[in-house]
């Protein structure tokens, strides 16, 4: 997350394709685009390879090929990057370069896609193409570790310098073996000194993990410890995409680039937080995953705990990896462990947005798994004590939404003939995530006329009035992060295990199973969870298709 001043200029529109020179092209100069010219400020990644293992997966083909692109057409990646694709089954790296091509097009034409790109650009993608070769191997194999090794040494006296991020876009079950493999195949071997940039420190090699990252606290200390057998943590990168947003990144911009927020950032000031993110998809075919997973697990302690560590967190001394993390770190610590009665689940039935979730393709009949999660969690510090933050998250509700909305405590007493101070409309901050990115400010004025009486008011900003829209499938920075090393935006082993050490009473209760309470496709969830809130006097902001905020 390099800190640069702000590009405040909505004529900043995003660049034609300023791809950096392929090693090719000092022998044919017509061939590719000449030489780097990366946005002002910004520099191409040191060269490095870049190796996937899951070149065939969905993850490569939605997110990490569409992020490569992008960050080729800002000229930010070295002309002597490779990228090498690992996967089960023979095939030629030409039909994985089609493709790979194919998938971009159909996502790059395809408006509700993340990768809107229009049109790919022939330039761009022949840039990435020229990259990619495409390596048949079993995970689980030492075969593939033995070649890799071999091509690798044959890369680190060229441009490359032997530096190599190695990618797990994986199942989880596939992180321990390949680690291992790559560690003892001498692949993870690197002189000591990466924190941060290359300079002189010989090769780096580094690993990106993908979550799941464990499913419970013993499970997340196992795959930590393994690791870290092979690795050291200034190696190990694991992402969580919701850092990877522009607007998550920015809740740090809004709080400590402005004057306004931070005094009043603390328990005297702030009533309570909500965290939302709302989907009105369903499982989409991930039965699979999701039956032992569940939306506690799949979103609670990692997406949504990430924005809590952002919204919450003391303002660091820097920018640089540690300080974040520390201070983020620092929360996760403070959290009070949550109990039964922080809780509730829900799952999908029937109902105006579709079928039950158990009527899902692989989904047991009697299933129990929820697919939405609510969660009421307390951070014992000084800043915030006795502040509840509330979480909720959920597949087939009403809308779509990811916003945080920080409530501030009402006006002491009641000043406005006529207006009861609970009628007052409290003032509540909202940083919008998704699908709409921006702020909302609701706050209270006079209603014209000639008695003082108070009406509610908002005032909000999109950032696309402000700013280009910049093309973003919210992988290019932490792919551009991990290979100039920077850790600021990914997950360390002590903030993983603290965070599901805090929900582990949660996902191993005594005695009785947590209920799973029904709620009908397409509503606002169960309920059970508006009890929640309601039991401490408040209530959860509205979640309708079609409200001010929604899209
Ligand atoms: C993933 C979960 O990590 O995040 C999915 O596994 C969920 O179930 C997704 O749909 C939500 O991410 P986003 O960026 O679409 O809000």
């Amino acid at each position: 997350m390099p800190t640069n001043a702000s590009d405040h200029d909505a004529a900043n529109a995003r660049p034609s394709a300023k791809l950096p020179a392929h090693p090719h092209d000092a022998q044919n100069p017509q061939a590719a685009p000449r030489a780097p010219a990366s946005p002002a400020g910004e520099h191409p990644a040191p060269p490095c390879t870049l190796v996937i293992f899951g070149a065939g997966g969905d993850l490569t083909k939605r997110l990490l090929m569409p992020a490569i692109y992008n960050l080729a057409v800002d000229g930010l990646l070295d002309g002597g990057m490779q990228i090498i694709g690992v996967n089960h089954g023979e095939r030629a790296t030409e039909a994985w370069r089609d493709d790979l091509h194919d998938a971009l097009a159909q996502f790059a034409a395809d408006k509700a896609s993340t990768f809107h790109a229009g049109k790919l650009d022939d330039r761009a993608w022949d840039w990435v193409a020229q990259r990619l070769h495409y390596m048949a191997g079993d995970f689980e194999d030492d075969a593939p570790y033995q070649r890799l090794a071999q091509q690798l040494e044959g890369q680190a006296s060229g441009k490359q310098r032997g530096n190599v991020v190695f990618y797990l876009a994986v199942g989880a079950r596939f992180f321990k073996p390949i680690v291992e493999r790559l560690g003892k195949a001498g692949l993870l071997k690197q002189d000591g000194g990466h924190d941060k940039g290359n300079e002189g420190n010989g090769p780096f090699r580094r690993i990106v993990i993908e979550k799941p990252f464990g499913s419970d606290l013993a499970s997340a200390r196992d795959l930590n410890r393994h690791l870290l057998r092979f690795a050291r943590e200034s190696q190990i990168y694991r992402i969580d995409h919701f850092l990877g947003k522009d607007t998550v990144q920015s809740i740090l911009a809004v709080r400590f680039a402005n004057a306004m927020f931070e005094p009043i950032w603390r328990r005297e000031y702030i009533d309570s937080v909500q965290i939302t993110a709302s989907e009105v998809i369903g499982v989409e075919g991930r039965g699979s995953f999701y039956e032992p997973t569940g939306a506690f697990r799949d979103m609670v302690p990692n997406h949504l705990f990430q924005l809590l560590g952002m919204i919450a967190m003391e303002p660091p001394n820097s920018f640089d990896a540690e300080s974040v993390r520390n201070r983020k770190a620092e929360i996760f610590d403070a959290l009070l462990p949550l109990k039964r009665g922080d809780v509730v689940f829900g799952q999908y039935a029937k109902g105006p947005a579709g079928v039950a979730y158990r009527d899902e393709p692989n989904v047991a009949k009697d299933s129990t798994t929820p697919t939405y999660a609510a969660a009421r969690v307390h951070i014992d510090n000084w800043r915030w004590a006795g502040v509840p933050f509330y979480l909720r998250t959920g597949k087939r509700l009403a809308a779509r939404r990811t916003e945080i909305s920080v409530q501030l405590r009402q006006v002491p007493f009641r000043l406005f003939r006529d207006t009861p101070v609970d009628a007052l409309t409290p003032n509540v901050l909202t940083l919008r995530i998704d699908p709409t990115h921006g702020t909302r400010f609701d706050f209270n004025v006079k209603v014209p006329g000639p008695v003082m009486r108070v009406g509610a008011a908002y005032s909000s900003f999109d950032y696309k009035q402000f700013f280009a829209e910049h093309a973003n499938v919210g992988y290019e920075t932490l792919l551009y992060d991990c290979m100039l090393g920077d850790q600021t935006l990914f997950q360390r082993a002590d903030s993983i295990e603290s965070a599901w050490a805090a929900v582990d009473g949660v996902l191993h209760p005594h005695g009785a199973p947590i209920p799973v309470h029904d709620y009908p496709a397409g509503s606002a969830g169960p309920a059970e969870a508006d009890a929640l809130l309601a039991r401490d006097g408040r209530a959860w902001r509205t979640l309708a298709a079609g409200d001010p905020i929604s899209p």
